[in-house]
């Protein structure tokens, strides 16, 4: 191993033992300017010296070394349930939107589907900039109206441009849509790519039903995370570098157990939804593919679109490899899940202008009717 995958725990764990470094010295046989040189990385014990030291702070080596994580480093959560993310990720939520649907399969599930033929009132609860109102109004009868509520103050200002830019019919609220409280209700409730972020997905439909009509229609959509995971192909890479994301379900659980946040969100919609009293439930899946080649005149658009959304998400490569260390991930696991994703930025940018990919994210649309009391 190299002593670059090496993040010695030495300093933590002796000012959580409350101990000097030179106390810490007496016990381990040396000096404390040694202690000292081991804290701050200049020099590293030796190797005989790793099992007295892990058996004083009673961790394995492999936590003393920072290969797997402490048991009792404090989780950090991902905080995509918080309003602060969402504006610090503005820029993701704008340009990871595009290559997201199929318009006129959108058209089809309002007129076949939905059989929507009168206007409207939707609310798109967590509408981030509303990127899905020009295409959802462009399909629903003239006549029809938009609300979308957001606690991000970067995107509900978006959202307002973007409503005035397309002349819609409809409004922007910027606050909590689990603390809010509508007095109107509306045809259809629906929300995107909300419920995968969020701790509690219950309380948040059973919120989006309250908002509904009776007889009213509620549709979540979701991507589910492994789906997304497994649906990618780039011509001329190696299966083992884009399928394997093994390490990643350490990191969805951890996110579950401590955050109650589902990445299978997408698949669970469903289910929340039955217990929840909806009737006539079902699941569409969007049938966007999205193939990206540099005969498209929006190539270098989409190309560099999809590197940034795979860096946009954590500060830098370490921050990523420290998240999901904390997230049960060994060192090793987390240095191979962020090497493989930065590879395949690498491929892409080596290669771009003539690399083609192809990308199916299998997007869930959960619907059902609110029963009529
Ligand atoms: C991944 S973004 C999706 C945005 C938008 N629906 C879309 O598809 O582009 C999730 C959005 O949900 C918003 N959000 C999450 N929880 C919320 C809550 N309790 N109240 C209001 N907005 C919320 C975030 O601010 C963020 O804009």
């Amino acid at each position: 191993m190299d002593k670059t995958t090496i993040n010695f725990r030495l300093s933590e764990l002796r000012k959580a033992k409350h101990i000097t470094q030179g106390e810490l010295a007496e016990i381990v046989g040396t000096s404390f300017q040694t202690i000292s040189k081991w804290e701050n990385g200049i020099t590293m014990p030796d190797i005989t010296v790793l099992p007295v030291l892990a058996a004083f702070f009673e961790v394995s080596i492999d936590e003393l070394l920072g290969i797997k994580p402490l048991k009792g480093d404090v989780y950090s959560s991902e905080e995509t349930d918080s309003e602060k993310f969402w504006d610090n990720h503005f820029e993701y939520i704008m340009r990871s939107r595009n290559e997201s649907w199929n318009n006129d399969y959108l058209g089809f599930l309002i007129r076949e589907v939905w059989k929507i033929d009168n206007p409207v009132n939707v609310l798109d609860c967590g509408c981030g900039y509303a990127h899905f109102a020009p295409m959802l109004m462009k399909y629903l009868p003239e006549g029809s109206s938009y609300t979308g509520i957001d606690f991000s103050s970067s995107l509900t200002e978006q959202a307002e441009n973007l409503l005035a830019k397309y002349n819609i019919n409809g409004r922007i609220l910027k606050g909590n849509f689990l603390e809010s409280n509508f007095r109107d209700r509306f045809d259809i409730v629906m929300c995107q790519s909300v419920l995968r972020h969020i701790g509690d997905s219950k309380a948040f439909i059973s919120k989006m039903i309250n908002a509904a009509v009776d007889g009213g229609l509620v549709i979540c959509i979701d991507t589910n995370r492994e789906i997304e995971c497994c649906g990618l192909y780039i011509d001329g890479m190696d299966y083992g570098d884009l399928c394997d994301h093994s390490g990643a379900i350490k990191h969805w659980k951890a996110e579950l157990e401590n955050s109650k946040r589902d990445y299978a969100a997408a698949m669970r919609n469903a289910y929340v939804m039955r217990e929840l009293g909806l009737s006539d439930i079902d699941i569409r899946i969007s049938d966007k593919v999205s193939f990206v080649c540099p005969e498209q005149s929006d190539y270098d658009t989409k190309i560099n679109d999809f590197i940034d959304s795979k860096s946009l998400w954590y500060a830098d490569a370490e921050e990523a490899i420290e998240r999901l260390i904390n997230h049960g991930m060994t060192r090793n696991e987390a240095e191979a899940y962020v090497g493989k994703t930065n590879k395949i930025c690498k491929y892409l940018e080596n290669n771009k202008g003539e690399v083609a990919f192809t990308r199916f994210k299998g997007k869930t649309i959960t619907f059902g009717w609110k029963r009529r009391t």
